[in-house]
């Protein structure tokens, strides 16, 4: 996959302007706060008109304007394609591909994909269990539209569900409709886990791979998908049987649930349990394991979609190549021979002199 070109209109801190890309490596490089990540983050936004920053759709308009749009030209399945989308603070986003207007964001998956790898990937081990499942889910929507409807009713259900338990005392006839909720956010749940399930199981194959070539072959990262307490593998059941013990484990919270007034039973407290020579890698990798795991598992990602789709994803390096050593430098610079990277840094001409391409030179929200 390939990104020819894009046009930002009110986007972030870019007013007006557009630029074209290389098909090998472009390096985007600029002082700070001039827009750099601005740039990956509308790339990223194509996916599946989501950000990498930001769960709020209003975020990524313009402080100062009421509209903004991203457009681009890219090459996807071996032909050009046209992707615009156009953002508004007062309507709902309005996606469209060659022309022709989509349904709903998840109408993007499949068609253009991105793995994006930055500083704050090192959370994606040291921190919680969200950071995880947000990995996860993101990649399996870019791939999969279904995954992505499925996951954004069952969040619906759960945010209704929320409200039931926080407020049915004030107003018990709400508890009328709670069961429905509950069964609802479990057969959601029995599809969404299915998909993290096998998701994962291919992630921890690949990534396994990767990470055993950059820490040179005498270091194991295991990742583990985990799900409620009463499914141990999920792989080896049917959805029903899935579905089962999901609902027997919502009903042994059932009593704690309206206690609390939380919602303590269900999907959205799955976790990937990341391990590094059999020891949890949170709390006992060093800073440069916790590096070398992040970065497996973001190249991971790359290969599943290269499998999935026959195209790798575009690669965004968003200010971290700076910071690896140069065994993994080497290694990443060695995985873009095989699809066209993005790299953000202050300056890349060193860079450029060792693979070749394009620089974008960004200054306040300006391609100069
Ligand atoms: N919605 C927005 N409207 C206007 N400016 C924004 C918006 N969001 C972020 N910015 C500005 O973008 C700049 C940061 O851009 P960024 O791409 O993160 O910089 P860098 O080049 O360091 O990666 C900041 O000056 C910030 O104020
Ligand atoms: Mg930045």
């Amino acid at each position: 996959m390939i990104i020819n070109n894009i046009e930002l209109n009110g986007f972030r801190n870019y007013i007006a302007g557009s630029c074209s890309f290389d098909p090998g490596v472009n390096v985007i490089t600029g002082s700070n706060a001039q827009g750099k990540t601005n740039l990956l983050e509308a790339v990223y936004y194509l996916t599946g008109a989501r950000s990498f920053k930001t769960r709020s759709a209003t975020d990524v308009i313009n402080a100062g304007s009421e509209t903004g749009s991203v457009r681009a030209g890219i090459i996807s399945g071996g032909r050009e394609q046209f992707i615009d989308i156009y953002l508004s603070r007062s309507e709902r986003k309005k996606i469209f591909v060659n022309g022709v207007k989509m349904k709903n964001a998840w109408s993007l998956s499949g068609r253009f994909c991105c793995v994006l790898f930055c500083p704050d990937d090192l959370e994606l081990i040291k921190g919680g269990a969200a950071e995880r499942r947000r990995f996860a889910d993101l990649a399996i929507s870019q791939l999969r539209p279904k995954y992505a409807e499925i996951l954004a009713a069952f969040n619906k259900h759960l945010e209704d569900k929320a409200k039931i338990l926080r407020d049915f005392r004030d107003r018990p006839d709400m508890l009328d409709v709670l069961d429905e909720f509950s069964l609802n956010m479990a057969k959601y749940g029995a599809d969404i886990i299915r998909y993290r399930a096998a998701w994962c199981a291919r992630a921890a194959e690949a990534a396994f791979t990767v990470h055993r070539d950059i820490s040179g072959k005498n270091e194991q990262l295991r990742m583990q998908y985990r799900t409620v307490s009463t499914i141990a593998d999920p792989l080896k059941l049917s959805r029903a049987e899935i579905l089962d013990r999901l609902l027997e484990h919502q009903e042994s919270h059932r009593r704690a649930e309206l206690e609390s007034g939380q919602c303590l039973s269900g999907v959205h407290k799955d976790d990937i349990l990341i391990t590094v020579n059999g020891l949890p890698a949170a709390k006992f990798a060093s800073q440069g394991q916790i590096r070398t795991a992040a970065l497996a598992m973001k190249l991971a990602e790359r290969e599943i979609c290269f499998d999935e789709l026959g195209e790798y994803p575009v690669l965004l390096l968003d200010d971290v190549l700076s910071e690896l050593d140069p065994v993994r430098q080497e290694y990443v610079l060695n995985c873009i021979s095989g699809g066209q990277v993005l790299i953000s840094c202050c300056s890349g001409e060193e860079i450029l002199e060792r693979t070749g391409g394009r620089i974008i030179r960004i200054r306040e929200g300006k391609f100069v």
